[in-house]
């Protein structure tokens, strides 16, 4: 397993002043500057996100589109060039693998498996259990407990059984609270209990003993009641020997909102529990349109969640969702609201790729 070698604990101050002294960069600019620099140990191999996020011991990834991938070139290269990991933004959802009850089509999820395999990426799984993005028939279905019980055990040990030995981490309950702290209305939660959820993690552990299993959500980047429940539902499971390994903080933030400076004090309590950590779908939205303000407030919400990531031993991957404008799931969401990746829609990076960047390059130490 990566595990957290980190040399500088990175400030926010120091990251604050290398947002405002930031030039736009690129992995050829950057090949520059090692060489400027030049001398002995001065590697002039182009850096990006990935390699310099191995020197600082964590995985660099982003979701991605199946179709961008299949038919969008300079974005697949973007994809196997920048990142060291993988997650399939939707080919891996239930409405996605099993349409049709009984039928399974892991096509666009075996494509992207391939493909990371072919670019030595690790894969994140996502996502087994979520009340979201669940097909016609499973919602409408009027099934008993006992039967819907059983649809979801068979869904898992299927589904991770044909991932067998290719998912490195996966997102087994997605989104299982509400911002309050109380567990969300579902299906799931309605019919079978809360018990869903340990249900869920032991099934998935049967079937990969070997994949790292996390419950993922949104909004509980900083202390709240959000990831106080969280933490305390991990806290339980882990008392009770349930297979759960990891926190996945997914980080949506947007510029209106403040960005959560306690992200580091929040991780650091579920890394004492002795969990991994990861930022999983990190994007900062801005009301549109974008302008120089926004971008600079957006390069420091990426800021936050990276260190809090590098502040976290055990944090080991932060994916980003999403590179590029052209493809984000935002303004559908968020009228109005757009330009949350690192790149715009022409793959120019924005502030925000150059914070990350610098950011990494400082975790792991001059080179
Ligand atoms: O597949 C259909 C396609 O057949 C149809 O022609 C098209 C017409 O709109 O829709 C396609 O489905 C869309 C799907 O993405 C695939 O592109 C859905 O409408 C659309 O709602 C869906 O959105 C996804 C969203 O999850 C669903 O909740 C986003 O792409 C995806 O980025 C987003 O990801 C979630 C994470 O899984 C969990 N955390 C929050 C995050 C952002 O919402």
């Amino acid at each position: 397993m990566l595990k957290a070698n980190r040399s500088v604990a990175v400030g926010s101050a120091v990251a604050v002043l290398l947002v405002s002294a930031f030039t736009l960069s690129s992995a050829s600019a950057a090949t520059d500057d090692a060489g400027r620099r030049g001398g002995p140990g001065h590697s002039a191999a182009p850096q990006t996100l990935g390699s310099l996020g191995k020197k600082a011991g964590l995985r660099i990834g982003t979701a991605v589109g199946a179709t961008a991938l299949a038919e969008d070139a300079p974005y697949r290269a973007k994809v196997a060039g920048e990142f060291s990991s993988v997650t399939a933004e939707n080919a891996m959802k239930w409405e996605s693998v099993e349409p049709t009850r009984g039928t399974y089509d892991w096509a666009a999820a075996d494509e992207l498996v391939d493909f990371a395999k072919k670019n030595r990426q690790l894969v994140r799984g996502h996502t087994l259990v979520w009340h979201s993005q669940l097909p016609a028939w499973l919602n409408d279905g009027d099934f008993t407990a006992e039967e819907l019980r059983e649809i979801l055990r068979r869904h898992i040990t299927d589904q991770v059984t044909h991932f067998k030995g290719d998912i490195w981490q996966w997102d087994v309950v997605n989104e299982a609270f509400n911002d309050d702290g109380t567990l969300r209305d579902s299906i799931w939660l309605r019919k079978l209990g809360p018990g869903y959820i340990a249900d869920a993690f032991r099934w998935a552990h049967e079937a990969d003993p070997k994949a790292r299993l996390f419950i993922n959500d949104y909004n509980i980047e900083g202390v709240n009641a959000k990831s106080t429940a969280l933490y305390e539902l991990v806290t339980q499971l882990r008392k009770q020997r349930v297979p759960v390994h990891g926190v996945g903080i997914q980080g949506h933030l947007g510029v209106q909102y403040s960005a959560p400076h306690d992200i580091a004090d929040n991780m650091m309590r579920f890394d004492r529990l002795g969990l991994e950590t990861a930022i999983t779908e990190a994007d900062v939205r801005m009301p549109m349109p974008a302008d120089s303000t926004k971008l600079e407030a957006q390069a420091e919400g990426y800021g936050v969640l990276l260190r809090g990531c590098l502040l976290t031993p055990g944090c080991n991957d932060f994916t980003v969702w999403g590179f590029t404008d052209t493809y984000s799931w935002v303004p559908d969401t968020f009228p109005g609201q757009g330009a949350a990746n690192i790149l715009d829609e022409n793959y120019a990076p924005k502030p925000a790729y150059g914070t990350l960047r610098q950011t990494l390059t400082l975790a792991a130490g001059r080179h």
